[in-house]
């Protein structure tokens, strides 16, 4: 049997029934009656209970149970029994967390209730979750306006201390916003049949690029060209020092939930494991056709039984009410990772890839004391037969989400992908093993993308840095320029051109993306070895789609410095053609980096 491998198959999918969890009503708030707010300094309009516990000022507290926090009654009367039997926090402004024992407490908006699984008390507010502390849920988020950072507290680490900005949209952001989580910047990677030593190959060279673990997509978790591979890449990072975590491509429908805690286990004790404060890290291409229940019932719960506490960031784009109130109905995900928002909508009209998705998950994953994983890639061509042939702009595409990602300061960062040849998107490494029996060598053999990671190096640095918010804070590594030229090899006006989908969104263009030390050099781009513009650069990020892709070899740009020396170029290995000569219309992108 050729190797398997799973292609992503785009916009093919609708969701099927969704069942809700979330029950429609809930019981009737008793002013001032709940779980009080666990703090060490009390807001206003409110009073301390001691150990570090708030009520409302006109409440009064109730001292602690068995592994509960203080309770706010209305009365002086004990009103602990009304609020274990129907449990919300004595303010409405508060969010109710539930941790140990699953018993209730409250936190400011913008804050995360984390508690030690078996602990004494119910849980504790923080900006971080301190090491040794799971993540508590999320019950019913407050109306209160986010807190910036949290007070200290004698029970919580000095890493919980870290203050934060709550508000992280673009119309609010002003600086970088420090998140509850290490920074990271992973790589999506399709598993495929392959050896062992193109797994090492692979790891060694992410590693090299800056990445902190693959993102291992996956639809089968049984068959054995499957379960090699991943032994494979485990190995390799065990031994090279790189992490991996399990992203499973729910949209095969291969894989049901309660397969996976099985499956996992074998993989949560490797030391490349990627882990969250301790909890490995699981992602999903799609899979929000199924319901939260059968993912908490199937997935979470039994792991967790087992003393594994996954830290769950699916994409669950295929979910109908995508992406409004995603964590008021999937109570299952610690995170949010949004696929398709990678690149501009599919369609006829050229346009500006949008971080609206982003935002809007940004800002619900902030509310909710979660996170959010924002995607970026550089473009998208498949041709692999009628429904399966299609282009996602990509002029420009990769440094627009560079911009985008250090304006909204995600708390995490993939990069779709490191090698899927088949979508076009790879920027590692092409190993034919990994695509048999497919047609997919056809337009990516030979289309090295490895000069995009020239540019994806410095933009992982800058991100992880924390203090980069615009591309112009994307700096070379060293004291000459940095970057790549692309272009496609065949003009829109080719006759085979309609058979691509989106066709209409392609431009003719000399793309490139250099990273400038400092101002002083101009950038020169020439098509058919003709100057088609000539651009002044600033220091960090410069880019541009230049139109005027002519016919004929001759593609390549120039970086002049104020002396008037090239001190960098790249020049295009292929020519252009006006038509295919032969049945493949190939919109793949020839990259070439600086040098
Ligand atoms: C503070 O916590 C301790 C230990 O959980 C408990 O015994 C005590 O009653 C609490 N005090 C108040 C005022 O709730
Ligand atoms: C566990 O992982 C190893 C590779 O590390 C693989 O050979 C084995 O088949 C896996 N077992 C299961 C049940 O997935
Ligand atoms: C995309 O953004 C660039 C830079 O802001 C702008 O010049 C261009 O007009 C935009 N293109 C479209 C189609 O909106
Ligand atoms: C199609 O033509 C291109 C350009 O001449 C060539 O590079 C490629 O190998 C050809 N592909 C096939 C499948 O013949």
């Amino acid at each position: 049997m050729g190797a398997l491998r799973s292609f992503v198959i785009l916009g093919t999918l609708v969701s099927p029934a969704l069942s809700t969890a979330v029950p429609l009503t809930r019981p009737r708030a008793v002013a001032g009656q709940g779980w009080s707010l666990q703090s060490g300094t009390c807001p206003a309009d409110t009073k301390s209970c001691g150990n570090e516990s708030c009520c409302p000022s006109t409440s009064n507290c109730q001292a602690t149970g068995n592994g509960e926090v203080e309770a706010c009654c209305p009365t002086t009367s004990n009103c602990r029994g009304s609020v274990e039997g129907a449990p919300s926090c004595a303010s409405a402004a508060w969010s109710l967390w539930t941790g140990s024992f699953g018993n209730g407490f409250c936190c400011e908006v913008g804050l995360t209730g984390a508690f030690v699984n078996g602990g004494s008390v119910a849980g504790i507010c923080v900006t971080s979750v301190p090491s040794g502390y799971s993540m508590a849920s999320l019950v019913s988020k407050g109306t209160g306006t986010p807190v910036t950072s949290t007070p200290p507290t004698s029970s919580t680490s000095s890493s919980a201390q870290t203050t934060t900005k709550a508000s992280s949209t673009k119309s609010t952001t002003s600086g970088p916003t420090s998140t509850t989580v290490p920074r990271a910047v992973f790589a999506h990677y399709m598993v495929g049949s392959m050896t062992a030593a193109e797994a090492v190959q692979d790891v060694t060279d992410a590693k090299a690029v800056g990445f902190d673990a693959f993102a291992l997509n996956t639809h089968d978790i049984t068959d054995p060209w499957a379960l090699e591979a991943i032994g494979y890449l485990f190995d390799a990072a065990d031994q090279y020092g790189f992490k991996l975590f399990m992203s499973f491509d729910m949209s095969w429908h291969t894989i049901s939930p309660s397969q996976i805690p099985s499956f996992l286990l074998n993989y949560t004790s490797r030391a490349s494991y990627y882990t969250i404060s301790g909890r490995p890290l699981v992602s999903t291409y799609d899979g929000g056709f199924i319901a939260n229940s059968d993912w908490l019932l199937g997935f979470k719960q039994p792991l967790t039984a087992q003393g594994i506490n996954p830290y769950f960031i699916p994409n669950f784009g295929d979910w109908s009410g995508w992406p409004s109130n995603f964590f008021s109905t999937y109570t299952v995900a610690d995170g949010v990772f949004s696929w398709e928002s990678a690149w501009p909508a599919p369609g006829t009209t050229i346009s500006n890839v949008s971080d609206s998705v982003d935002q809007n998950l940004l800002q619900q994953a902030r509310a909710a004391g979660k996170v959010f994983l924002m995607p970026v890639s550089s473009f998208q061509f498949k041709y692999l037969g009628p429904g399966q042939d299609w282009y996602r702009i990509g002029e420009v595409n990769l440094p627009q989400r560079f911009e985008q990602v250090l304006d909204l300061q995600p708390d995490l960062v993939e990069l779709i992908t490191w090698n899927d040849a088949g979508e076009g998107h790879y920027i590692g490494n092409f190993f034919q093993g990994q695509i048999d029996g497919s047609t997919i060598g056809n337009y990516a053999n030979g289309f090295d993308h490895t000069g995009w990671q020239q540019l994806v190096s410095p933009f992982i640095r800058a991100y992880k840095g924390g203090t980069a918010t615009s591309g112009s804070q994307i700096l070379p590594p060293g004291s000459g320029p940095v970057g790549s030229l692309w272009y496609r090899t065949l003009l829109t006006s080719a006759s085979c051109s309609s058979t691509i989908q989106n066709y209409q969104q392609g431009q003719d263009t000399v793309n490139f993306a250099v990273l400038l030390p400092s101002s002083g050099y101009t950038i020169k781009v020439y098509s058919n070895n003709g100057l088609i513009g000539s651009f002044a650069g600033t220091v960090g990020l410069n880019y541009r789609a230049v139109p005027g892709l002519s016919v004929g070899g001759g593609q390549y740009i120039q970086i002049v410095n104020s002396a008037g020396s090239v001190v960098a170029s790249a020049t295009g290995t292929k020519q252009v053609a006006a038509q295919s000569s032969n049945a493949t219309c190939n919109w793949n992108y020839e990259v070439v980096g600086l040098s």
